[in-house]
């Protein structure tokens, strides 16, 4: 397995123009066979992403699915929809689906095991707010999002996929959380882990999400706990997204 994840989230941003040029200029760069490159873009356009990109070496993947294989669930995408549109990976717990749908640990948790069983590649998005940050409260947050998803699918389940820390205050607000404190709370989460493993907390990949630019990102990535990024904004213009990935 590689190391080192660079993620573009897209959130409802794109068209199908943009998705054309994006994988062009994909198409065009170097990228390098050591670290995993993905691409989340709206499910909408999930299946002409993969066959845009070609085999320029990124993986694409989902925001979001629902837990249940099929059934009556309108508006509702599967894990093995996603798989058969060409998606490897998939977002769970992003910080946006938590408030704006009111996802609990439990269904955040339900979806990391759904996808599993779908063969996708799951990343499970934790992080506290700012309140929670200043009430002391982070870490025991953090920790229990992480924790109910392990005892939903195993520690070695959450090992198949990632865990992307995005402090929620860093999220679209240009103020990112500095290398050393993001990697304080990447420590917390690989104890987390070690608690039910301790084999296994060294080689979970912890990515940072919130705010990562082209100028910021080197210095993220360079802390030893932090193996990549989740970028939201700077992943919509392939270049800034280029050379974030040039920073890993
Ligand atoms: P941002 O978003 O890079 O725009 O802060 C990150 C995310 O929400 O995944």
């Amino acid at each position: 397995m590689r190391r080192s994840i660079v993620a573009g989230n897209w959130k409802m941003h794109g068209s199908r123009e943009a998705v054309a040029d994006f994988c062009k200029a994909l198409r065009r760069a170097p990228l390098g066979a050591e670290l995993d490159v993905l691409v989340f873009p709206p499910v909408a356009y999930l299946g002409e992403f993969v066959a845009g990109v070609g085999d320029a070496g990124v993986a694409v993947g989902a925001q979001d699915l629902h837990p249940a294989a099929q059934g009556a669930h309108t508006g509702e995408v599967s894990a093995a929809m996603i798989a058969d549109l060409g998606g490897r990976w998939v977002l769970t717990g992003h910080s946006e689906r938590r408030s704006e749908q009111g996802e609990s640990d439990a269904l955040v948790a339900a979806k990391f095991g759904a996808a599993l069983g779908a063969g996708l590649r799951p990343i499970l998005c934790v992080g506290e707010t700012l309140a929670q940050r200043r009430a002391g409260e982070a870490e025991a947050v953090v920790a229990g999002q992480v924790q109910a998803v392990i005892e939903a699918v195993g520690v070695d389940g959450v090992a198949q996929g990632a865990v992307a820390y995005e402090p929620i205050w860093a999220i679209g607000t240009g103020e990112t959380a500095a290398p050393d404190e993001a990697a304080a709370m990447h420590g917390l989460i690989r104890e987390t882990i070690g608690a039910a493993d301790a084999a296994l907390a060294g080689s979970v990949r912890v990515i940072y999400g919130g705010s990562v630019n082209p100028h910021n990102a080197a210095a993220l990535f360079s802390e030893p706990d932090i193996d990549g990024g989740l970028i939201g904004g700077a992943s919509l213009q392939a270049e800034s997204f280029l050379a974030i990935v040039a920073a890993a």
